[in-house]
This record gives structure tokens, C-alpha cells and sequence, in this order.
């Protein structure tokens, strides 16, 4: 870590991995295979992190790991169109209301290219989101965003002009009567209002019944484009990723979804599509610019792709099985040991509060845990040798490669960590 930190600012390439919220420094993995990180120590761990979202088959999955070893053995990036990129787009369009998709790198750029879209599209500037809701480090999207900064206790950050922010209007979220208010005093000047499916950035915090559908009716209703950024939720959640549970079952569908995660199999990829008419307005058939030297590469889509093909329904059960089993035990050594906590949980995601709270609405309720108990507990977990997520912030990432024994490592670890929470 004092090397990392020499030629790296903070150690890390990604602020959350530095231990910043849970205190001590954090563990260098050396390699990963099915549930467990080995690190250079060579102490093996659970992991319930999973690359933060992306290995919901499990670290090196032996399918994955081959078609990526082929893919590279066919040649690593050619800067032209190539036949899994289609795949991949077709893959994600089958599971998904998007009519077209663009792959691009990382969920930051697909957030940022489709607010850019939704901006070209509608000829408005205005975007609305919530509190709490993280779509990737775009400038506009960076007020009030969700578990990064809320770990490190800022509320936004030097460096965004104050202009990319300043068409950005933040509302609480799982409030009708905000998103009614803004739209009915900003309607005609709304581009869009982007919002996690469901929110997994300050833990799981799922939308109230009828809350989504509301935001795609009163879109359609000014003129506006409803972006759902599906990085997290997406083909995590459930095979159809949030979507297949509300949208879906409800009928309706946003104009623009972004995706990431999961759909690059621990690769990056990414990708953000929507309404044909909508992507029509992409260069090179329309004027808005969006470009990538990556885009679309041949090892990303390939393991993907596998990825997304093996994720069948019996891999989601697994997975929510896996959740069951963990946010059952975990509640019920809270409980035992005097912890207050709350469980909530979205198909196959689910995220645990450290508050006295009943329930979890926005990120004001977020904000309101005793991160404390959750840094006590979360060591209390590591050297025990499972690997939470270090800040209270998170979901817990089950796989479908969590085998009984390893739930088994998990549950029993849970007791001490609770009573060290407790004290
Ligand atoms: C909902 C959501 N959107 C966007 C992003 C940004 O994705 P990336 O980290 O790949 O840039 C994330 C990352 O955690 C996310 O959870």
C-alpha cells in the first residue's frame, strides 16, 4: 500500500476500494476464483463484492475465461465492426425493452452519452435526478450521488463547473409530489430525468410501488426522455434486469437505459439504448457525436456475451437463493446481538442498513446509519475471511457460484460480527 501510494493517489483507482470508511488498509488480491478472492497473503475470502456488481457467475468462470483466451488469441482490438458486438447488442435487446443499443466502455460513459443524447434528442438542457442515485463521475450527474461520495462525506466535487451542475435538479427520491412539482414548473425545459431502476448506490432502496411508472408517464407527458440507468440492476436483478419487475409486469418502458456490469462478464464494457427513433439521432446516422476507440471490443463482448448467454433463470434463482440465505443470517445475529438494522432487497440484490429506521426511503434515510457499527462489524467479517463491501453504503453482491459451504463460512462468521457491532 506505501508503494501504491507513491504513484497512485490514495493507493487506488477507485476511491471506495480504499478503506477510507471502515478504517485500515485495504487487502491486495492476488487472484479469484468461483466466491473467493485470495489475496498476496494468501488468505482466502467469501467475497460478497463481486468486482462491485460484475461477477454474477462468479470470479473466473472456466466458459467465460475461455472465450475471452479465444477471443484474445483472435486479436485483442480491430477498430471496425465485428460479428459479437452484434451478438452482444442482439443479446441485450432480447432481454430488455431497448430497440437499439451502442456499446461503449464503462456505465460512466453510457450515462453520459445517453444525458448527451436525450439533450440532442429533445433540444432542452434540464436534467432532473435524485439524491442518493449514482450514475458514474459525469459532471452533471454529480450532485448528491449516492454511496462514493457519501463515504467520504462530500456533497459534490471540486472540479465540475458550476454550470455542468447547474442544469442538474436533484429531488428526493420516492417523492411523487417533487417529481410533479419540478415538472410542472420546468416541463418545457426538461431533457430528461435519469434514475437508478432501483437504487443500489446508497444500498438498496427500492422504488415504491407505481414510482417508476410515474416518472416514465409524467416524462411522456412534458416532452421529456425517462433514462433508466440500469448499470447495477441490469441482468442483476433479475434476467430482465429492474426492468422485468416493474416496467415489465406494468407496462411501459423507458425511452433510454444505460447498462454495464454484469453485461461485460468483469471485463469493461457498457452500454446505453433505448427508442429507435430516440437512437436514430446517434452519429453517424444523426448529428449527436459519441465515439470510442474500445468500443465494442472483441475480448469485452466475447465474455459478455458468455456471460449473458449463461445466465439463465436457474442461475438467477441461485443467486437469490444466495441472497436469501445471507440476509436471513444477518438479520436474525443483528437481532440476537441488540444491532438495529433493516434489510432491504430488490430481486436478487439486497443491502443491509445499520439504523433504527423501519424502512430505508432516500438518501436522507440512507444517511442516517451508524457507520460505526458497520466499520466494527465489517472487520470483525474480514478476519473472519469474508469480504463485505468496506462502506455502509453498498449491496451485498451474491454469485451463482456460492456453493452451500461458502454461505456456511458466511453465517458462521455472523455472530462475532454482530456482537463487535454491537459494542
Ligand atoms: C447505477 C450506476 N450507474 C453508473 C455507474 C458507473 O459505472 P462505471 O463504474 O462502470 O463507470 C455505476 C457504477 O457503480 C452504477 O452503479
Amino acid at each position: 500500500m506505501q508503494r501504491a501510494r507513491r504513484v497512485i493517489p490514495g493507493g487506488v483507482n477507485s476511491p471506495v476500494r480504499a478503506f477510507h470508511a471502515v478504517g485500515g488498509t485495504p487487502r491486495f488480491m492476488a487472484s479469484a476464483s468461483g466466491a473467493r478472492l485470495t489475496d498476496v497473503d494468501g488468505i482466502e475470502y467469501v467475497d460478497l463484492v463481486g468486482s462491485w456488481g460484475p461477477m454474477l457467475l462468479g470470479h473466473a468462470h472456466p466458459e467465460v475465461v475461455a472465450a475471452a483466451q479465444a477471443a484474445a488469441a483472435r486479436g485483442t482490438s480491430f477498430g471496425t465492426p465485428s460479428a459479437t458486438e452484434v451478438e452482444l447488442a442482439e443479446e441485450i435487446v432480447e432481454r430488455t425493452p431497448t430497440e437499439q443499443v451502442r456499446l461503449v466502455s464503462s456505465g460512466t460513459e453510457a450515462t453520459m452519452s445517453a444525458i448527451r443524447l436525450a439533450r440532442g434528442f429533445t433540444g432542452r438542457d434540464l436534467v432532473v435526478k435524485f439524491a442518493g442515485c449514482y450514475h458514474g463521475h459525469v459532471d452533471s450527474l454529480l450532485a448528491s450521488a449516492g454511496s462514493g461520495l457519501a463515504t467520504f462525506g462530500i456533497p459534490g466535487t471540486p472540479g465540475v463547473p458550476a454550470a455542468a451542475t447547474e442544469a442538474t435538479l436533484v429531488l428526493p427520491y420516492n417523492d411523487p409530489v417533487a417529481v410533479e412539482k419540478v415538472f410542472a414548473e420546468h416541463g418545457d425545459r426538461i431533457a430528461c430525468l435519469v434514475t437508478e431502476a432501483a437504487p443500489g448506490n446508497m444500498g438498496v432502496v427500492p422504488p415504491e410501488a407505481g414510482f417508476n411508472e410515474l416518472l416514465a408517464r409524467t416524462c411522456r407527458e412534458h416532452g421529456a426522455l425517462f433514462v433508466s440507468d440500469e448499470v447495477m440492476t441490469g441482468f442483476r436483478a433479475s434476467r430482465e434486469g429492474m426492468w422485468g419487475l416493474d416496467g415489465k409486469v406494468e407496462g411501459w418502458a423507458p425511452d433510454l437505459m444505460t447498462f454495464g456490469k454484469v453485461m461485460g462478464g468483469g471485463f469493461p464494457a457498457a452500454a446505453f439504448g433505448g427508442r429507435a427513433d430516440v437512437m436514430a439521432m446517434l452519429s453517424p446516422e444523426g448529428p449527436v457525436y459519441q465515439a470510442g476507440t474500445l468500443s465494442g471490443n472483441p475480448v469485452a463482448t466475447a465474455a459478455g456475451l458468455t456471460t449473458l448467454r449463461l445466465a439463465t433463470e436457474e442461475v438467477y434463482d441461485r443467486v437469490g437463493h444466495a441472497s436469501d440465505v445471507v440476509a436471513a443470517a444477518t438479520t436474525e445475529a443483528l437481532t440476537r446481538a441488540g444491532v438495529p438494522h433493516v434489510v432491504q432487497r430488490v430481486g436478487t440484490m439486497f443491502s443491509v442498513f445499520f439504523t433504527d429506521a423501519e424502512q430505508v426511503r432516500d438518501f436522507d434515510g440512507a444517511g442516517a446509519q451508524d457507520t460505526r457499527a458497520y466499520a466494527a462489524f465489517f472487520h470483525a467479517m474480514l478476519d473472519a475471511g469474508v469480504y463485505l463491501p468496506p462502506s455502509a453504503y453498498e449491496v451485498w453482491f451474491t454469485s451463482a457460484a456460492h456453493t452451500e459451504e461458502d454461505l456456511d463460512r458466511i453465517v458462521s462468521a455472523l455472530p462475532a460480527a454482530a456482537d463487535a457491532a454491537a459494542a
